[in-house]
Parts: C-alpha cells; structure tokens; sequence
C-alpha cells in the first residue's frame, strides 16, 4: 500500500499508519542489508538525485547507499562545485535537473522549509534529508526502528531527549513521531538551550538530569550545535558537560539500563562520555545501520506510489 503522501517532507502530522508502514518495510530491507549479495532490482529504472547544500555523512552516505542497494541511478550533486556558487537559484538548479528526467530527489539544506519549497516547484517525489532547525524525518523514522527493534515497541516507552534541542531538527522529528506511536517524550537542558514553550509540544522538561534518568527507558543524546552558535547559550564545554554530559558515573546511578542514541556526529566527552557511547547500552552505530534501511523503505514506498 501506497503512503498517504508522495513526499516525505515532515514527521509532524504523518498518520500512525504512514509511519508503522515504513518502519514494518525497513525490516525485509535490513534483512537484505545481512544477505551475502545486498541489491535488490525494486528501484532499477528510476534516477534519484541527492541535493547536499550541507555537509553530511551519515545522512549522504545512507542515502547513497540505499539508492545503490535498490538498482536506481544515483547522482550526487555538491553545492560548493555547482552553479549555485555562480549565484544559480534552488528553483532554476532543481528545474534543470527535473529537465534531465529524474524521478526522486533527496534534499539537504541549512534553511527550514526548503524540501516543502521543492516539493512545490517540481514533480518529482522530494525526500527532506534535514531543513535548517526544522526537521529531518528519515533520523526520527530511524531512531523509532532502533527503539522499537531493542525494546519490541514504541507504545509506553519513555525517551528523553538531552541538550541541544534549541538547534535540533533531530529533536523536532523525533518528538512528532513517537507521540504519534504512542512513546511519552521529554526534554532535558539547560534552559537556554531549549525552545520556548517546549512544553507546548506535549513534553515534560527538565533542567536536571538526574532527575529523569530514573524515569526513562532511552536517551537520544543530541550534539551540541557549534556551527550555529550553541556555545554562547552556556558558560563553557566543561561545564555543559559537568550538568548535562550522560557519563557512566551518571547511568549507574540511575540504577536500571538505559538505551543510548545519538545522531551524531558525537562530540566525545561534552553530551556523552567515551565509554558510553563505545558501552553495552549504546545503539548509535544500530542506528547507522538501521539508516540505510529505512531509507530503503522510504524510497520504495515512495516509488511504489508513481
Ligand atoms: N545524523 C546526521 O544527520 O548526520 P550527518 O549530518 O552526518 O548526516
């Protein structure tokens, strides 16, 4: 079955059944990922094009990957050796590349509506690979897969977000699709570090962490945003890390084991200690693995809609 949508632009206001459907096809495709031969002929025919106007890793590189593994043809495209450096609009660079006879196209972009400005200007199915602050659907649809493999669903269980949140888009998709299944969301950081009127979301907040570990089952460690800034919102590094860094130390004494997640890329020893990150209750690199499958999902459902 078709998603209600021929975009994915936003896990804010994706029906339950849209995301259930993705996170159930990301199964038979990691099942594919661990065959000794992991290509599938379900995207052969079909030309995607990854717009990065930011940098990435994992995110570029998942895509890439699970374009590759499903036969499309793939064509990545860098912003710093385009004509956008020429002063080339978003609009006229998609049209162009629309004119070649693309199908798909997985979008990366530091400004916050920009794959919705896409998806508005040319047919082909736009994938939002992160907006600015706004959101980045495949991370949250790929941390909820991790979830629900580790604890066998996501109804009931309690995650707590730790941070950065001001800056996260991570965050953002992450609170939309685990209230739609069901999870209860919190968030913890230093105040100016958290959007006001979080709460508004229909989160609980806190400004200690000790407080919430007790209560959770998962952490989704966000990285501290220096790019844009997030330095100035707290005195130092050092101190960030004394209140707010999940250490060892710390999760002992929650008392109970508590999942680990973060995006990444990981600042080692500001929002997570080494050891827990490399540690038994760390999934961060289940959830590099899990990208490439869920991004698999999201391609074909999304093909399989034309
Ligand atoms: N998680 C994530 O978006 O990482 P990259 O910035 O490396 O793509």
């Amino acid at each position: 079955m078709a998603l209600t949508s021929r975009h994915l632009l936003r896990l804010q206001g994706m029906p339950k059944d849209d995301i259930a459907q993705i996170l159930d096809t990301a199964i038979s495709f990691k099942e594919i990922l661990n065959r000794p031969i992991k290509k599938v002929p379900t995207l052969q025919g079909k030309t995607i094009v990854n717009l990065f106007f930011e940098n990435s890793t994992r995110t570029r590189t998942s895509f890439e990957l699970a374009e590759r593994r499903l036969s499309a043809d793939v064509l990545s495209f860098a912003a710093s050796s385009s004509s956008v450096t020429k002063g080339e609009t978003l609009k006229d660079t998609a049209r162009n590349i629309e004119a070649m006879k693309i199908d798909m196209v997985v979008i990366r972009h530091n400004a916050a509506g920009t794959a919705d400005f896409l998806s508005k200007v040319i047919n082909a199915n736009v994938i939002n690979a992160g907006d600015g602050q706004h959101e980045h659907p495949t991370q949250g649809l790929l941390d909820m897969y991790t979830l629900r493999e580790k604890f066998g669903k996501l109804e009931g269980l309690h995650v707590c977000i730790v941070g950065d949140v001001l800056h996260s888009r991570v965050a953002r998709s992450n609170i939309f699709g685990l209230q739609t299944m069901g999870a209860k969301v919190s968030v913890c950081g230093p105040a100016t570090l958290l959007p006001r009127g979080i709460e508004q979301l229909g989160v609980d907040v806190y400004h200690h962490i000790d407080d919430v570990l007790p209560k959770v089952d998962a952490l989704n460690v966000l990285r501290i945003q220096m790019e844009r800034e997030a330095g100035g919102y707290f005195p130092s590094l050092r101190e960030f890390h004394r209140y707010f860094g999940v250490t060892k130390e710390r999760l002992d004494r929650a008392g109970k084991p508590i999942t680990i997640l973060h995006p990444g890329p990981i600042n080692r020893d500001v929002e997570l200690s080494a050891d827990v990150a490399d540690g038994p209750h760390s999934v961060i690199l289940e959830q590099v693995l899990n990208g490439v499958a869920i991004r698999m999902a999201v391609l074909y459902l999304l093909g399989a809609s034309e």
